[in-house]
């Protein structure tokens, strides 16, 4: 499969065909893949209605894809190395042959139990490679996967399993991370107690801690792999039916189940891993995400599988056994590609560089940088101690809604700048609008990032609410998929991601909805308001922040601050903690009763003066209170 994009002039090409000529430019990508049918109609689409159908009619598999169309040429090569949590315990190696075989047997596992094209399955595992067999024998079968991050809690498993109304769920008994071991299957049993349309648990074995499994009800994967044959012909799919939901929080309500289908998304995630990383065959790519998230699901999984290369799953934490983690797993495995958060780079920064000093990063050809605006200190260090100044990186900007990458440089094509995600990809066509929604044309212009045509990676509903699709994504701005990010475009025609303009925090990468976590504090007895804004933080990009009415003046304030952490643990997860909290007797409201979250967001930014007007706030009073206590 030849993708690949070769010089600047190649990509301004290709590029000004991608515009002219958008049907006719992927038509000829998706040629490169396996088809049992062609498909019927190239693009069908509508910006007002949400509706974007790619390759119609073109019936096809994506596992045959990822997996059987390779077993002829590449049967014996690595398609997954696994690296353990543990560095003393041995990696694996799955060749593409052994994949196929694993992945189909578990296929029949699945079936075994009544599964059918079009169900919806949670998975809630640790990063093994049965995390990645489980996905892809959904895939196989023409189930509908759910993924479900293993730090959420067991009511967020809940809210997911129960929107998405799943019918099976696959666990593992536990996760190792660092020196700790987490009880997924307990959590996972907490969650099920809300869901009545689970039928059928399965549970990998992993850290091999006590669980109750229920008779009828749980099934160990072992003995369960053990019963069924290893060969099962992969479900025909058309190209827009569903290949997988998965959740993200917004500014409002509960998370929304993105929702992507198998043409498209496969197209859509090869073609940007082929060019961006320029990846060449037998190199190992090394993406640090977990496969809960968007970047796991297309840069880990889906995108390299399909394009025959060798991927590198790791289980653990960069800082395990200590902050040379990463390094030492490029040394071992000789990794060519290296792709990873801006807050892994900034806190092993924060670790000193004996870490990285001195380690044989000699392997590596490409940095890759994901998730957040990467700042120019982290760029540079990124630079200079990993890839010696010999790698280019490169700063991607997509998002769960796009399916891949955006803008971003392609390796050794794109000149690139610090902290600038450059250019389009080819097939994307951005542009920035004002408040008004009026386009921004020329260069050195700010504003609202929106995208004008569609790319076949892009969104086709939230599960389960199309409305909510229209409304979040192309209501904003007429005609428009609107991507909740502000953003420049430089004098050279550069883009730079300046972050939300919505009510979205990123937390490490992680997005975070204000409501979802005021909610979830809100649940707390004794909370009467509370209020969250996102602000800088060091290491992870954004901390969060809360504001936090109680009913009467707490006793031990103190512990009353780690019980609602301890809620919000509950609720969400971990990774939804506030930072900061500060208890307040008023919040700054307008008359209408509206938050001013700018006020909020100057305080916790540490900023007292310069707060703007505040004369058309309830009671002006509170403000100077906020300031007076302020948490630093
Ligand atoms: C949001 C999407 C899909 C990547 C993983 C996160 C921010 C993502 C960059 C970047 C600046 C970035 C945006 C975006 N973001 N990549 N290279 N530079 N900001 O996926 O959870 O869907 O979050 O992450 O704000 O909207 P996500």
């Amino acid at each position: 499969m030849n993708l690949q994009i070769t010089s600047f002039e190649d990509y301004q090409e290709k590029y000004q065909h991608s515009v002219e000529d958008p049907e006719g430019f992927w038509a000829e990508i998706a040629q490169n893949f396996y088809w049992r049918k062609p498909w019927k109609k190239t693009l069908e689409w509508n910006f007002e209605t949400a509706e974007t159908k790619w390759f119609k009619g073109g019936k096809m598999n994506i596992t045959e894809n990822a997996l059987d169309r390779h077993l002829a040429t590449r049967g014996d090569q690595p398609a997954i190395v696994f690296e353990p949590n543990d560095p003393s315990d041995e990696s694996t190696t799955l060749t593409y042959k052994v994949l196929h075989e694993r992945v189909c047997t578990f296929a029949n596992v699945l079936k075994k139990h009544g599964v059918q094209k079009g169900d919806r399955i949670c998975i809630y595992m640790p990063m093994i490679p049965e995390l990645a067999i489980a996905v892809l024998a959904c895939a196989r079968i023409g189930a509908i996967h759910s993924v479900v991050f293993g730090g959420f809690s067991a009511q967020s498993i809940a809210d997911r399993i129960n929107d998405a109304q799943c019918n099976l769920v696959i666990t593992a008994d536990g996760s190792f991370r660092g020196n700790k071991s987490i009880p997924l299957k307990s959590t996972m049993d907490d969650a099920l107690i809300q869901c009545p349309s689970v039928k059928k648990v399965i549970v990998a074995t992993r850290t091999r801690v006590p669980v109750s499994m229920l008779k009828g009800r749980d099934l160990w994967w072992e003995e369960e792999v053990k019963t069924v044959s290893s060969v099962c012909p992969a479900e025909e799919m058309d190209a827009e039916d569903i290949l997988f939901i998965l959740y993200t929080s917004g500014s409002t309500g509960k998370p929304k189940g993105v929702v992507h289908t198998c043409g498209g998304y496969m197209i859509y995630s090869t073609y940007t891993f082929a060019n961006v990383f320029q990846y060449q065959e037998g190199q190992t790519h090394f993406c640090t995400a977990d496969i809960g998230w968007i970047t796991g699901h297309s840069y880990i999984v889906y995108g390299p599988l399909c394009y025959g290369a060798t991927t590198l799953l790791f289980e653990g934490v960069p800082t395990y056994p200590d902050a040379g983690r990463f390094w030492d797993i490029v040394t071992k495995h000789k990794v060519d590609i290296l792709y990873t958060a801006p807050t892994a780079i900034r806190s092993l920064m924060g670790f000193g560089d004996e870490f990285v000093e001195g380690k044989d990063l000699s392997s590596l050809k490409v940095l890759g940088s994901v998730g957040e605006p990467i700042n120019e200190e982290a760029w540079h260090w990124y630079n200079e101690k990993v890839g010696h100044k010999n790698c280019p990186i490169v700063d991607t900007w997509w998002q769960t809604e796009t399916g891949g990458l955006m803008i971003s440089p392609i390796a050794n094509v794109t000149p690139t700048k610090p902290s600038y995600a450059t250019l389009p990809l080819p097939g994307v066509q951005p542009l920035l609008v004002d408040e008004k929604g009026d386009e921004l044309v020329g260069n050195g212009v700010s504003g609202n990032l929106c995208i004008r045509f569609p790319w076949p990676g892009i969104i086709r509903t939230t599960y389960g609410d199309h409305e909510r699709c229209v409304q979040t994504y192309f209501s904003t701005y007429k005609g428009l998929y609107f991507t909740g990010d502000g953003c420049l475009r430089d004098e050279d025609g550069y883009y730079r991601i300046t972050g939300r303009v919505d009510d979205v925090i990123n937390v490490s990468g992680h997005r975070i909805g204000t409501a979802e976590v005021e909610n979830a504090i809100n649940m707390h007895l004794g909370v009467v308001e509370s209020a969250i804004v996102g602000y800088p933080h060091d290491i992870k990009g954004q901390g969060i922040y809360a504001y936090i009415i109680m009913d009467k003046e707490q006793e031990d304030i103190d512990l009353t601050r780690r019980d609602i952490l301890a809620t919000v643990t509950r609720i969400i997860g971990p990774i939804a903690k506030p930072d900061k909290i500060q208890f307040v007797s008023g919040l700054p409201k307008t008359r209408s009763g509206k938050i001013m979250r700018r006020i909020l967001r100057k305080v916790a930014e540490g900023e007292t003066s310069n707060l703007g007007d505040i004369s058309t706030l309830l009671d002006p009073n509170v403000v100077a209170e906020i300031i007076d206590g302020m948490v630093k």
